[in-house]
């Protein structure tokens, strides 16, 4: 059972499809924290309704990004964290959360990378009149949505899709998708691979 840390800036809807996951056991993990980056979030809501711990900063509040991920780096600790979700963390991954954690960090994007990276990948995707978009989960490196691609879906945008439908079909591809994927990783690691072979 992988204990993990989700991390998000905003309502948190693929924190509660990965806790849902976990609650209908389809998912074997347990999330030992939420982190964000917003004391307003509904995210925050969700983990308190689920009584799940929550770590929240203010970025303003410290000299610079390595002061708050060391902070961070310290609660995952404290908790056991041995993975990293991201689900619409708002803020680039440095150097110190890296160090800790790389190849054990994923994200999740609303395109098909490496097209449409950054901010409002939906709406660039309807500025670029592009007929098919999707959603990528990839491991984290220190690029913005860069990193080693583990899954894709596509879905395909229609005549006259607004911002709000394509979000809609968008995210519900991301709500099943993400705690699939995340199981899938779980269950191949080298940590279990290794006990596997131990007991058998
Ligand atoms: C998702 O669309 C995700 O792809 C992006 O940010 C959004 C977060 O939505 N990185 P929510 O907070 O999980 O509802």
């Amino acid at each position: 059972m992988k204990n993990i840390a989700v991390f998000a800036s905003g309502s948190g809807s693929n924190f509660q499809a990965i806790l849902d996951a976990i609650n209908n056991g389809s998912l074997k993990a347990k999330i030992k924290l939420l982190v964000c980056d917003q004391k307003n979030a509904y995210a925050i809501e969700r983990a308190k309704a689920a009584q799940i711990p929550q770590f929240v900063f203010t970025a303003k509040n410290y000299l610079n990004k390595e002061e708050y991920e060391n902070e961070i780096v310290h609660e995952l600790k404290k908790y056991g964290v041995e993975f990293i979700v991201l689900a619409g963390y708002m803020r680039l991954i440095g150097p110190t959360l890296l160090k800790e954690y790389e190849g054990r960090i994923v994200n999740i994007h609303p395109s098909l990378l490496p097209a449409f990276p950054g901010k409002d990948a939906i709406g660039q995707a309807l500025a670029a009149r592009v007929k098919v978009s999707g959603v990528t989960i990839h491991f984290v490196d220190e690029g913005m949505d860069t990193g080693p691609i583990i899954a894709q879906q596509a879905v395909t945008i229609e005549d006259g899709e607004t911002r709000e439908s394509l979000q809609r079909k968008i995210q519900a591809v991301e709500h099943k998708l993400y705690p699939e994927v995340l199981q899938k990783l779980f269950s191949t690691s080298k940590e279990e691979e290794k006990w596997e072979t131990s007991v058998h």
